[in-house]
């Protein structure tokens, strides 16, 4: 591979300007061949943060046929996911890809499939977990065992019904809060505690007047039985007039460990009486895009520490709490 990794983008908003402020844009050694957006002005946007380079497209097939990308970063909306893959899979290119990784599981089990056969560097962007407090706590839990967790994220939901507010708020396009958002604390539980065997949801709703095309819960609550034996519970709300935030407690049989706000500073206290303290890393998308860049340049995983697998895994804990929320039965993963 050449000094630099050539990136092409599919999907060009809100949060590829993030990987670009932090991480991606200061990078010696990538260079930015190709935006695709089906807002050109959106890639535009990207393009120009970068100082003009690359090239912008409308369509991810001819972008990575012209740009030809050594990698692709996929940043799209959880409705918008399949088609992108598919495009990139046929060509067998690494990739980057944000969370949630779908809004189902045919199309995630799909192309995790496809990553599989043709043993496809991925990463998904779960980045929580390359900070500091959590590799700590799961260090911790592997002498000891997990008992139980609660967490999630509380707020009031979009300010406006634009760009993001806009599909984020209809069932059929995030998925729901759970799904679209609370899939960080999912990720970050099946990183601490392993994997789920059951899921059982309630969704709260009628808390608030909404427009007609508001069709996701005002709040949700759901319960993880872990296969370990442990348990957890996951909550969310879009409704609350009041501070939430973003946390997560994890209590082992020697250790209990607060995680607070979106860059997870940790409290934990020991069984022994110890007390330690980690605040959250600033530049955690940076952190990531290195392990990811890293990788390609070694065409092997050196670094990456949520792959396609993890999203998939993720996605199906969520896609159980819909169907848990709609059906009012507790779903027994496979
Ligand atoms: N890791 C994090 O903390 C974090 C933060 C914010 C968003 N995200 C995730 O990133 C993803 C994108 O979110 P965003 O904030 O950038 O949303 P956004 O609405 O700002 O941008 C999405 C872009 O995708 C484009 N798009 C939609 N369908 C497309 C298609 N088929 N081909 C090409 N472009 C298409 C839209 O035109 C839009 O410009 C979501 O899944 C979201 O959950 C992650």
């Amino acid at each position: 591979m050449a000094d630099k990794v050539k990136l092409g983008f599919i999907g060009c908003g809100g949060i590829v300007k993030s990987h670009l402020k932090q991480g991606l844009g200061a990078f010696p050694d990538v260079e930015f061949v190709g935006w695709c957006d089906l807002r050109p002005e959106a890639a535009e946007e990207r393009k120009a943060e970068v100082g003009g380079k690359g090239t912008v497209y409308t369509d991810a097939a001819k972008m990575l046929d012209e740009a030809k990308p050594d990698a692709v970063y996929i940043m799209l909306p959880p409705f918008a996911h399949g088609a992108a893959e598919d495009v990139v899979l046929e060509r067998k290119l690494p990739f980057f890809v944000e969370k949630p990784v779908a809004i189902d599981m045919k199309t995630a089990q799909k192309v995790a499939d496809a990553v599989k056969k043709n043993n496809l560097l991925t990463s998904v962007g779960y980045m929580t977990r390359y900070r500091q407090s959590v590799q700590k706590v799961r260090d911790l839990l592997k002498s000891q065992k997990p008992v139980l967790l609660h967490g999630g994220w509380l707020g009031a939901g979009p300010k406006t019904y634009d760009g993001i507010g806009k599909w984020w708020v209809q069932k059929d396009k995030s998925g729901g809060q759970f799904l679209e958002q609370t899939t960080h604390t999912i990720d970050l539980a099946r990183c601490l505690f392993g994997d789920v065997e059951s899921v059982f949801a309630v969704a709260v709703h009628g808390r608030k007047e909404r427009p007609e095309f508001f069709t996701i819960e005002d709040a949700s609550m759901v319960q993880l039985k872990f296969k370990n034996g442990a348990a957890g519970n996951l909550y969310s709300a879009c409704c609350l007039g009041t501070a939430g935030g973003v946390m997560l407690t994890v209590f082992g049989t020697a250790m209990r460990a607060s995680f607070t706000g979106w860059e997870n500073t940790v409290a934990i206290q020991t069984a022994g009486g110890e007390k330690i303290d980690i605040k959250g890393e600033d530049n955690i998308f940076a952190l990531e895009d290195r392990a990811f860049i890293d990788s390609v340049k070694a065409e092997k995983n050196v670094g990456i520490l949520a792959d396609y697998a993890d999203g998939l895994k993720a996605t199906e804990i969520a896609c159980a709490a819909n169907e848990s929320m709609a059906t009012g039965k507790v779903i027994q993963l496979a």
